[in-house]
């Protein structure tokens, strides 16, 4: 078991698993033929998950436009709270097929704020991308049309994802377990 601040990480799923898996995705997302793609990182949680997935969607033969919404859900804490913009989008995304990426799907709040948002300013159609399907804990109607993994309902970190702005940089995602020895 990875080892890091001092504390045992579980490895759910590794860095060849996701890798695997973006694959794919990038080619389910091709397949559907959305027009005048507008990629939206929802940061900060989303940054690896779209780093990885644009480049294998330019493997795919796709060309996104690329942009970051820095959205505020936790602050600091495991509690979903109020969801707050800290920084928006330049694009318009008027007439265009947007694509939200975000790393996980939970009570839905923030991908149900993020689509609404963009389908205010006029896209013409709204789909989301997430690494992680967290189902069990959903408190909206919302459904992600590509998805990673279905995810076990643990507090995970790593491949971008925190616990306290902590343990972002592990290349894999798993769960912090109990302090080392
Ligand atoms: P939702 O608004 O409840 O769907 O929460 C989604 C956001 O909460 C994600 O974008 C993550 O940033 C964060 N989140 C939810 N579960 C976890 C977790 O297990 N680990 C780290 N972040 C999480
Ligand atoms: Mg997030």
């Amino acid at each position: 078991m990875p080892i890091v601040r001092g504390r045992n990480i579980e490895v759910l799923f590794s860095a060849e698993t996701i890798a695997r898996r973006n694959l794919e995705l990038a080619e389910e997302i091709a397949a559907r033929e959305f027009h005048d793609l507008l990629v939206i990182a929802i940061l900060k949680g989303s940054f690896i998950f779209a780093a990885d997935l644009i480049r294998c969607m330019h493997g795919a033969g796709l060309a996104p436009e690329v942009e970051f919404i820095l959205i505020s859900s936790y602050g600091a804490g495991t509690k979903s709270g109020g969801i707050r913009i800290l920084r928006d989008i330049d694009a318009s995304v008027e007439g265009r097929d947007v694509l939200l990426i975000d790393d996980i799907l939970e009570s839905g709040n923030t991908l149900a704020y993020t689509r609404h948002l963009a389908l205010n300013r006029g896209a013409r159609s709204v789909s989301i991308a997430v690494l992680l399907d967290k189902r069990g804990r959903r408190q909206l109607d919302i459904e992600a049309q590509f998805v990673g993994f279905a995810c076990p309902d643990r507090f995970v970190v790593g491949y971008g994802m925190d616990v306290a702005h902590t343990f972002r940089e592990l290349p894999f995602v798993g769960v912090v377990t109990e302090q080392e020895g």
